[in-house]
């Protein structure tokens, strides 16, 4: 059988769970009894451009409804400590992915043990709440241990990567519905040929890390999606059609070695008001591209920078909107798009709060705010899924 035949069931098996799973939240959903932001935006604005919606249901409803997946990342120490944020995500997110607790630091405290305790939490919570499980990451230049610096070398560096993935992968064979492989190894700055990063993995292993990554994912976890993930694809900029350029270069690359990839992550940190430099049409074409390998797409992180907006909130909250609402649209016209995931679902807990705006105002990038009340961007998201074609 063809592998893209083989996603696409495997792709409608997940989306079976999740729609079950979906079910099940909705039912609970009832009882938390949210305060809908119906009225999107004030009357002079609605003539420009109208947010309202009119379906009351979690986002992952309004994704199932298409054969889309909607997910976000979060972590344990957040959702353990605070039930309102653990319910809120049990309640939207139709997928869970670990933010920080399956990446080397966090899992590998010296290079001879494993450290699965918050990781396994959070696939248990998953499980719990019906939802499904990706696994980010297994191979990344960040997020390292500091063991690395002192142990790693040309001569154990093979090894020491694929006891890892067997390992992680692995323990978690079955349960994942895709793993980010391999992410961010792109750096066109680093002025390769290939565009890849001249990081540790790659001076150490020189490029087909990333096949041996991939081969060695598959391996211990025949059924999950194997990704390659990277940021930086979205802009209408030179540095970001550089890396498009060597994205499709590395995924051709590895299509042809026949090294099982499925999927492109990308990982879409955008800016509000950023329409000069999002260009839909070369964002489609370079979607398209990919999807004619025969890979699935996953929009893996998405959220919006408002550090450059006015501070008022109502200003910012519906630029921001805007901005999920177009892109959201625009690459769900690709039928290869599979999954919409935000980093983050609250803006109580967000990444983007270690980038202050200047005016020290909160920033304000994901669907709910710190009150964990649905904003204008998660009206913009239903409203972008409720378009999109059905998968
Ligand atoms: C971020 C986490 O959200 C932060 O808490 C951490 O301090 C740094 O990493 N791209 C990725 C994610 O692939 O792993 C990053 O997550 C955000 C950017």
């Amino acid at each position: 059988m063809p592998k893209n035949r083989l996603i696409t069931r495997r792709h409608a098996l997940h989306l079976g769970l999740g729609t079950l799973a979906t079910m099940g939240a909705l039912a609970n959903s009832c009882s938390l009894n949210r305060q809908l932001p119906v009225k999107a935006l004030d009357d002079s604005e609605k003539s420009e451009r109208d947010l309202m919606v009119v379906r009351d249901a979690p986002l992952k409803d309004h994704a199932a409804a298409k054969g889309l997946i909607y997910g976000a990342a979060a972590l344990t120490y957040y959702l353990k400590q605070d039930e309102e944020f653990a319910a809120s995500i049990a309640q939207e997110c139709g997928m869970l992915v670990p933010g920080l607790e399956l990446k080397w630091k966090a899992l590998r405290p010296s290079p001879d043990s494993f450290k699965f305790g918050a990781a396994d939490w959070l696939a248990e919570f998953a499980q719990t709440h019906g939802m499904l499980f990706r696994g980010h990451t297994l191979v990344w230049h960040q997020a390292t241990p500091k063991w690395f610096k002192e142990v790693l070398n040309r001569q154990n560096a093979e090894k020491i990567l694929l006891e890892h993935i067997a390992k992680v992968a692995g323990h978690y064979a079955g349960k994942m519905h895709s793993w980010d492989v391999v992410n961010e190894a792109i750096e066109p700055d680093h002025e390769r040929s290939d565009g890849l990063r001249n990081s540790r993995w790659l001076r150490l292993l020189g490029p087909d890390y990333i096949d041996l990554a991939f081969r060695a994912t598959a391996e211990a976890d025949p059924k999950a999606m194997l990704v390659y993930n990277d940021y930086g694809l979205d802009n209408d900029t030179p540095k970001d059609e550089a890396r498009r350029v060597a994205t499709l270069k590395l995924l051709e690359r590895l299509k042809s070695k026949g090294t099982p990839v499925h999927a492109l992550g990308t990982q879409a940190h955008l800016w509000a008001k950023d329409s000069t430099a999002l260009n839909f049409k070369k964002l489609k074409t370079f979607l398209r591209d990919v999807a004619d390998m025969g890979l699935k797409i996953l929009v893996t992180e998405l959220d919006v920078k408002d550090n450059h907006l006015p501070q008022d909130i109502q200003t910012r909250d519906r630029d921001v909107a805007k901005a999920y609402e177009d892109y959201i649209s625009a690459v769900l016209e690709e039928p290869a798009v599979i999954a919409v995931l935000t980093w983050g679902l609250s803006d109580r807990y967000t990444w983007r709060s270690h980038f202050p705006r200047k005016d020290k105002a909160a920033v304000r990038p994901l669907p709910l705010d710190k009150q964990m009340k649905r904003k204008l961007t998660w009206n913009a998201m239903t409203r972008a899924f409720d378009q999109a074609p059905v998968r």
